[in-house]
C-alpha cells in the first residue's frame, strides 16, 4: 500500500500500519460507542434499537472502565495467574475426553468436532451457563459476529438471524439465568457478578446482561478460529508440527506467532472518530467510521522482519492479535492457555494427519477469519 491511511468512498477510513494502528488504539479521540454516529448509520441504529445496553467493548471511559473493573475484580489480576494455572489440568482433561469420543473416526472436522465444543464448554463452566443450551448460543453468536461486518454476506446455505434480534434473544436468555443465579448463587462468575458489592456498587440488571453476553460471545468464535487457523498452519508446516510434538513448550511462542500470522480478529470494527484528528498530514473528520486493520499491521515489514514467514521463535513479537489500548482482550490469558493445550493435544494424538482440502472453505466474515470446516484424514 502506498499509504497506511485510506479514505473509502463511503467516508470511512482504513488504517493499516503498525505504528498508526497502535497509536490510534490508544487515542481517546477514537470512540467505541456507535451511538455518537448519526441516526442514519447502521451501527448507530443497531445500538439504539437494542433492548439492552452495549457491552463494555462498545463503550468509552468512564463507563468502559467501571464495567471492565467489575469483571476484573472476579476474574482479572490478581486472580488470573492462579486461576489460569488451576485450570490447566481441567482443560487438558476436557480436550482429551473430546478426542476419546472421536476415537476410530477416519475423518475429522477440526472445526465442528473439536475446536468448536472446547471453548464453549469452558466459557459455559466459568460463567455458570448450562452447556445443553449451546446450539442456541451457536446461532446467536453467528448472527452477532456477522453483524460486526461492515458489508455482511449471507447465503442461502448459510442464512443468519438479524444481529439485533440475536442480541435481544440472548439478552432475555441471560436475564432469566441472572435472576436464577441471584436467588441461588454458586461459585461461578455469573453468581459473583450478580452478588458483588464492590466500590462501584452492584451492577444493575441491564449491565449484568450486557456484560455476560459480551463474555459469552467474545471468547466463543475467536478461540474456535485461532485453534483452527493454528491446526491449518501446522498441517502446512509439518516440520513445525513435528517440533511441537517433541517440545510441548513450543506451544507458548507458537500461539503468539499464530495471533500475529493468522489472527482470528482481522480488524477493530465499529470505531468512530469523536473529534477531528490529524495524523501524518491527513485530517480525519469527526464522525468518520475508522477501521484499524490489526492483521495488516501485524504483517507490517517496518515492524516485523520477514512478516509473511510463520516463525514461532520470532523475537519481540508484540503482535496486535488481542488488540491494544484500553479494549485489549480481557480473555487473553484464558484464550492463550486454551489454544496452547488444544494444539499440543492434537499434535500428540493425531497420527500422520493429512489435510483433505487446501485451502479449506472459509466462513463468510470479513472481521473474523477462519475456516468453516477443516477436514483432516
Ligand atoms: C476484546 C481477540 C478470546 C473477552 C478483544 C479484542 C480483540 C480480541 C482483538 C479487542 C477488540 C477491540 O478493541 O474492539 C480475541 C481473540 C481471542 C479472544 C483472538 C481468542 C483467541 C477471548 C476470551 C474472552 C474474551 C476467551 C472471554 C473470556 C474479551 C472481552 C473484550 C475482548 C470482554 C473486550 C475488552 C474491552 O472492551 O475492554 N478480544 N479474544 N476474548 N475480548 Fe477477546
Amino acid at each position: 500500500l502506498k499509504t497506511p491511511i485510506i479514505r473509502e468512498p463511503d467516508g470511512s477510513y482504513v488504517i493499516s500500519s503498525y505504528r498508526l494502528v497502535t497509536q490510534l488504539l490508544s487515542d481517546p479521540r477514537i470512540s467505541s460507542d456507535a451511538r455518537i454516529r448519526g441516526p442514519e448509520d447502521k451501527a448507530a441504529r443497531a445500538a439504539a434499537s437494542s433492548e439492552f445496553p452495549a457491552g463494555f467493548i462498545r463503550t468509552d471511559p468512564p463507563e468502559h472502565d467501571r464495567l471492565r473493573r467489575m469483571v476484573t475484580r472476579q476474574f482479572g489480576p490478581p486472580h488470573t495467574p492462579d486461576l489460569i494455572d488451576s485450570m490447566k489440568q481441567e482443560l487438558a482433561t476436557i480436550v482429551n475426553k473430546l478426542l476419546d469420543t472421536l476415537q476410530g473416526r477416519t475423518r475429522l472436522d477440526i472445526v465442528d468436532d473439536y475446536a468448536y465444543p472446547f471453548p464453549v464448554t469452558i466459557i459455559c463452566k466459568l460463567l455458570g451457563v448450562p452447556q445443553e443450551d449451546e446450539p442456541r448460543f451457536h446461532e446467536w453468536a453467528d448472527a452477532i459476529v456477522m453483524g460486526l461486518d461492515p458489508h455482511p454476506q449471507t447465503s442461502a446455505d448459510h442464512p443468519v438471524m438479524d444481529a439485533v434480534e440475536a442480541r435481544n434473544q440472548l439478552g432475555h436468555y441471560m436475564a432469566k439465568l441472572i435472576l436464577e443465579h441471584q436467588q441461588h448463587p454458586g461459585t461461578d462468575m455469573l453468581s459473583k457478578l450478580t452478588t458483588d458489592q464492590g466500590p462501584d456498587g452492584t451492577l444493575p440488571l441491564g449491565d449484568l446482561i450486557s456484560t455476560s453476553v459480551l463474555l459469552l460471545i467474545a471468547g466463543h468464535e475467536t478461540t474456535v478460529n485461532l485453534q483452527t487457523n493454528g491446526m491449518l498452519t501446522l498441517l502446512r508446516n509439518p516440520s513445525i508440527l513435528e517440533q511441537l510434538r517433541n517440545d510441548p513448550d513450543l506451544a507458548i511462542p507458537l500461539v503468539e506467532e499464530l495471533l500475529r500470522f493468522e489472527p482470528p480478529v482481522q480488524f477493530n470494527s465499529q470505531r468512530t472518530v469523536a473529534a477531528d484528528i490529524t495524523i501524518d498530514g491527513v485530517t480525519i473528520p469527526k464522525g468518520s467510521p475508522i477501521y484499524m486493520m490489526l492483521a495488516a499491521a501485524d504483517r507490517d515489514p517496518a515492524r516485523f522482519p520477514d512478516p509473511d514467514r510463520f516463525w514461532p521463535e520470532r523475537p519481540d513479537n508484540q503482535h496486535l492479535g488481542f488488540g491494544s489500548g484500553i479494549h485489549y482482550c480481557f480473555g487473553a490469558p484464558l484464550a492463550r492457555l486454551e489454544v496452547q493445550i488444544a494444539l499440543n493435544t492434537l499434535a500428540q494424538r493425531l497420527i500422520n494427519p493429512r489435510l483433505v482440502e487446501d485451502p479449506p472453505p472459509y466462513r463468510q466474515s470479513a472481521v473474523l477469519r477462519g475456516p468453516r470446516h477443516l477436514l483432516v484424514d
